[in-house]
């Protein structure tokens, strides 16, 4: 709605036989009340659409590797050569767009064969690979991991998992895609999102200056 300024108002009203006073004083509070009206769906637009959950699946590690950090193409001593490398970072904030410093992001993810660290998925899971990482989000609210773009296994098209704690609260638990993968369409998980949520959850590979690169922007309720 666009507010008329008084004067203009006034003068299309220069007949009334309203007192002037009585009439400044409704044509203000009526302006109050268009401002207030406006004003609302103003904030409401300005928060930020939290990224969408997806369910946690039944591949979260049972144990977690001794190695935990955000670099899961090294356990340890250990080296994995086998995938894609690729840099996936990422900024982590809460809907009013305040980075979520202390936070923690939680990755996992199938190995290039398709195969968890997981007993449920019969421990193929290739032991170079560190399958689970995690990453604390520092005062801008950013964070990255090293790992492989991810791949399909039977069933689902590529994707990683992921959880955003804070402390101990669990704020977010979803999935991100590769934007372009033809699986997508036949998975079941993917199709369900709307437009909305595909964007926020597919993300393109690109080349960068460090190799192959995805980027995300988590946004999450506190
Ligand atoms: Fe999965």
């Amino acid at each position: 709605m666009k507010l008329r300024p008084p004067a203009s108002t006034e003068s299309t009203e220069s007949n009334s036989s309203t007192p002037q006073p009585l009439r400044r004083l409704l044509v203000a509070g009526s302006l109050l009340l268009a401002a207030r009206a406006v004003w609302r769906p103003a904030i409401a637009q300005g928060k930020l659409r939290p990224t969408p959950s997806q369910t946690e699946g039944p591949f979260y590690p049972t144990t977690l590797p001794d190695d935990t950090d955000n670099d899961l193409l090294r356990q340890g001593q250990r080296s994995y050569a086998h995938g894609l490398p690729v840099w996936l970072e990422g900024t982590l904030s809460d809907v009013d767009g305040r980075a979520l410093a202390g936070g923690t992001v939680e990755i996992w993810q199938c190995d290039h064969a398709g195969h968890y660290h997981h007993p449920g998925d019969g421990g193929k899971a290739d032991l170079d690979f560190q399958g689970f990482g995690r990453a604390e989000v520092d005062r801008d609210g950013r964070f990255r991991f090293r790992t492989i773009r991810p791949v399909a296994y039977v069933g689902r098209t590529p994707h990683i998992h992921v959880k955003v704690k804070l402390g101990t609260r669990e704020l977010l638990t979803t999935q991100l895609y590769v934007a372009g993968e033809p699986g997508n369409e036949r998975d079941g998980l993917w199709r369900r999102l709307n437009a909305a949520e595909r964007a926020a959850l597919t993300l393109p590979y690109s080349a960068g200056a460090q190799g192959l690169q995805a980027r995300c922007s988590l946004v999450v309720q506190t």
